[in-house]
């Protein structure tokens, strides 16, 4: 795994935003595998600028994302859709047909699961962009998940949903499942590029890098990605040295 490790978020931001700029100029109509969170928020505001100063174009691209929480329509101002369609594609020129996200709502999780992992098949990633969650997971990937899996049902452990509780009005609100794209989906982008920023991501950084390759911290599978880059602000990269 390539490092590069940034003097601070703003940094790490715009390292990642150069590289879908890159991935996109080079072809047109790559697929970009998105998530969600905090982590990514300054790229896609790069992104956004990159595409009003007409430097890149998204009217080609397609976006597949990695996750959604089970329960929440995708207007809810708490899903990953909107958080999507609010922090990028409400601001560039993708064609809304172009970007996809697992239906939390759907009627039977089970063939939601099965027709987003199909779609996987269809979307290669060109670049798969990935936040790290505190405990090592990726995507909604917690650990313990087998390496072999594909897109289906989590249940997010209680770390994850405290961790999410501070963009609800109550941990009570927070959904406890969510659907994620599996381990085995996300090793097959061509190029993996995982965010980490900040002091509270620092073990899991450790852990993903130097650590043993397991399924206790999922990230560390990316060890084994023949194209993955770790860009890490300072506070994330602390216990690396
Ligand atoms: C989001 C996702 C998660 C987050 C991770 C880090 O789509 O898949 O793995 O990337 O939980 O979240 P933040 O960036 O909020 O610290």
């Amino acid at each position: 795994m390539r490092v590069i490790v940034t003097e601070n978020y703003d940094e790490m931001s715009k390292i990642v935003a150069e590289m879908v700029l890159t991935t996109v100029q080079a072809n047109p109509r790559a697929t970009l595998g998105l998530a969600t969170g905090s982590t990514p928020i300054g790229c896609y505001k790069l992104l956004k600028e990159f595409c009003r100063d007409k430097k890149m174009s998204f009217a080609k691209v397609s976006a597949v994302n990695l996750d959604e929480y089970v329960g929440l329509d995708k207007d809810d101002v708490q899903s990953y859709a909107y958080f999507m369609r609010r922090h990028l594609f409400d601001d560039v020129d993708i064609d809304g047909d172009n970007t996809f996200i697992p239906n939390g709502t759907a009627a039977s999780l089970a063939d939601e699961c099965e027709r987003y992992a199909n779609l996987l098949q269809s979307y290669r990633r060109d670049l798969q962009i990935l936040g790290l969650g505190g405990n090592g997971h990726i995507g909604f990937n917690e650990p313990n998940t087998p390496f072999d899996s594909v897109t289906h049902v989590v249940d997010l452990t209680p770390n994850t949903i405290a961790d999410n509780s501070r963009l609800f009005g109550d941990v009570s609100e927070v959904p406890t499942r969510a659907i994620t794209m599996g381990i085995s989906e996300i090793m097959k982008a061509k190029k993996v590029v995982v965010l980490a920023s900040g002091s509270g991501k620092a073990r899991a950084v450790y852990n993903m890098i130097r650590g043993e390759i397991t399924a206790a911290c999922p990230a560390s599978v990316l060890q084994r990605h023949p194209d993955c880059t770790a860009v890490l602000d300072k506070s994330a990269a602390a216990l690396l040295n």
